[in-house]
């Protein structure tokens, strides 16, 4: 007896077959193409990630074909614009999270709503739904006039399996559709966005069974018709299951190309200016709030391939160890790709600012460190300072391989870091998870619990403080090159 998690990703779409007990049996990705047809365009073919279902389906099927399947949840990326026609066909490539063209439409939202931050917990940014459907009302009405059905990229997915338009209300969060506090479409966005709500799913919590698997589904992929799905999550939500981020306080940091500072929280509480995401948790009568920064282990990345070719990361990291905190008065500003929490600009830029002779190597890995460190910490305090105290946070990602960022992370965020067993698994397995709640009467508790702590990293009192001034300086340096950000 066991369940699928599926985790619909931007490179590819990953199965695992978790036992009842919450243990990978088996694991497999399927990869498939993201198009970028125009500058900031960034689409893929809702086929595609049907094909990658399929075939990491039936990978994980071969590697353990005596598991009777019992569930189904799916994760995936969060925001993408899937557009439906009347006969559920898909009538454009789907419009993802990393697309950045509709900046004209997040604007017009606010002009013709300014109540958009206190109706959804959230301001309009490109990545999220609503602004894209208004690009295409506005650029592409021929294929608009088609559109009947408007369906997140997991929620897709859910239909091929079970043929049921259901909306799951963390992934729903991101749409810039719903009430966010009461969990329901929101009659006065559906009106600023021209959307008929007849286009949208039915919402379900991610623990709900939004419907069973169709013979037609069940045979293409090698498993028994009838297997309930479970509602699932958006990515983040999911991944947050799986590393056991489920009760408030609970704490997250993700350590991918982009940084995801995620703290469940006590019920719904947004932050005023909407520089934090706030969105429902995968668990019903949870929310939880996030900080999203775009060049987290990126702008590490960027900087070894262009400043330090061949070195190893672990190296790097280690010499890093050996520049005094502060790096002698050089700071790093992380936003090579732009940044959404806390500046919410597109245009950002990142920098070195500070540089004199005395900076070698390991002066400038310690900033970029720092940089993505304190740029995390940002998110942190924005939580904090919207009610949540958070003492401790679970990090994933291949950053925790280094002592001295993990040393540095707690430093700067004035709490204890800790790596957890399996926290790693992702989306795949929270989705896993949800399923065994949902489909196999697990508790959350039992079924959504923290993998045992392997390593732990405690701030250092004197180093707190001094991160504590280096981040007012830290603050203090993007306004000042803001303009010329935007001018270049
Ligand atoms: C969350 C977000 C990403 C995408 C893709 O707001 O944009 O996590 O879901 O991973």
């Amino acid at each position: 007896m066991a369940v699928l998690g599926i985790d619909l990703g931007t490179s590819g779409c990953k199965t695992v077959l978790v036992s009842r007990e919450g243990k990978i049996l088996a694991a497999a990705t399927a990869e498939y193409p993201l198009s970028t047809p125009k500058p900031l365009w960034s689409e893929q073919d809702p086929h595609d990630w049907w094909k990658g279902l399929v075939a990491s389906v039936k990978a994980v099927i071969a590697k353990q074909p005596n598991e009777v399947i019992e569930g189904i949840g799916i994760g995936g990326q969060m925001h993408g614009a899937t557009l439906l026609d009347a006969d559920d066909q898909v009538v454009r490539p789907a419009i993802l999270w990393n697309d950045g063209r509709c900046q004209a439409e997040c604007d017009l939202i606010h002009k013709k709503f300014p109540g958009v931050i206190k109706e959804t917990g959230n301001r309009a940014l490109v990545g999220f739904t609503a602004p894209k459907l208004l690009w295409v009302q506005r650029n592409e009405p021929k294929v608009w006039k088609r559109v009947r059905t408007v369906l997140l990229p997991k929620d897709y997915l859910r239909l091929r399996l079970t043929g049921e338009k259901v909306a799951e209300m963390s992934d729903a969060a991101g749409m810039l559709l719903l009430d966010v506090a009461k969990r329901r479409w929101s009659a006065k966005m559906l009106k600023v966005c021209n959307i008929d709500e007849s286009y949208l799913g039915r919402l379900i919590e991610g623990t709900e069974v939004g419907g069973s698997v169709t013979a037609a589904a069940a045979a293409e992929l090698g498993i028994p018709a009838g297997v309930p799905v479970v509602g699932g999550a958006g990515d983040q939500a999911a991944g947050a299951v799986g590393a056991g981020c489920a009760s408030p306080g609970q704490t997250t940091i993700a350590l991918g190309t982009s940084g995801v500072v995620f703290t469940t929280t006590k019920g719904y509480s947004p932050e005023k200016d909407g520089r934090l995401h706030t969105f429902c948790h995968a668990l019903p009568k949870t929310w939880h709030q996030m900080g999203v920064m775009l060049s987290a282990a990126g702008s590490l990345q960027w900087f070894r391939d262009t400043c330090a070719p061949g070195v190893d990361f672990g190296d790097l990291c280690t010499a890093a160890g050996n520049a005094p905190r502060g790096a002698e008065g050089l700071t790093f500003l992380p936003y090579l790709t732009g940044e959404r929490t806390p500046l919410c600009d597109a245009q950002a830029r990142g920098a070195f600012i500070g540089l004199t002779r005395l900076h070698t190597q390991k002066y400038l890995t310690r900033a970029v460190l720092e940089g993505i460190s304190l740029g995390l910490a940002e998110s942190l305090r924005l939580i904090r300072a919207a009610g949540t105290t958070v003492k401790e946070a679970t990090v994933t990602g291949g950053g925790t391989r280094s002592d001295v960022w993990m040393q540095i992370l707690a430093d700067v965020c004035d709490a204890r870091i800790v790596l957890r067993e399996g926290a790693d698994a992702g989306p795949a397995l929270g989705g896993a998870r949800l399923a065994l709640v949902g489909a196999c009467g697990v508790s959350i508790k039992v079924a959504c619990a923290p993998g045992p702590v392997v390593k732990t990293f405690t701030p250092d009192k004197k180093a707190v403080k001094e991160y504590a001034k280096i981040a007012e300086r830290f603050r203090a340096l993007y306004p000042a090159i803001r303009d010329y950000c935007h001018a270049v």
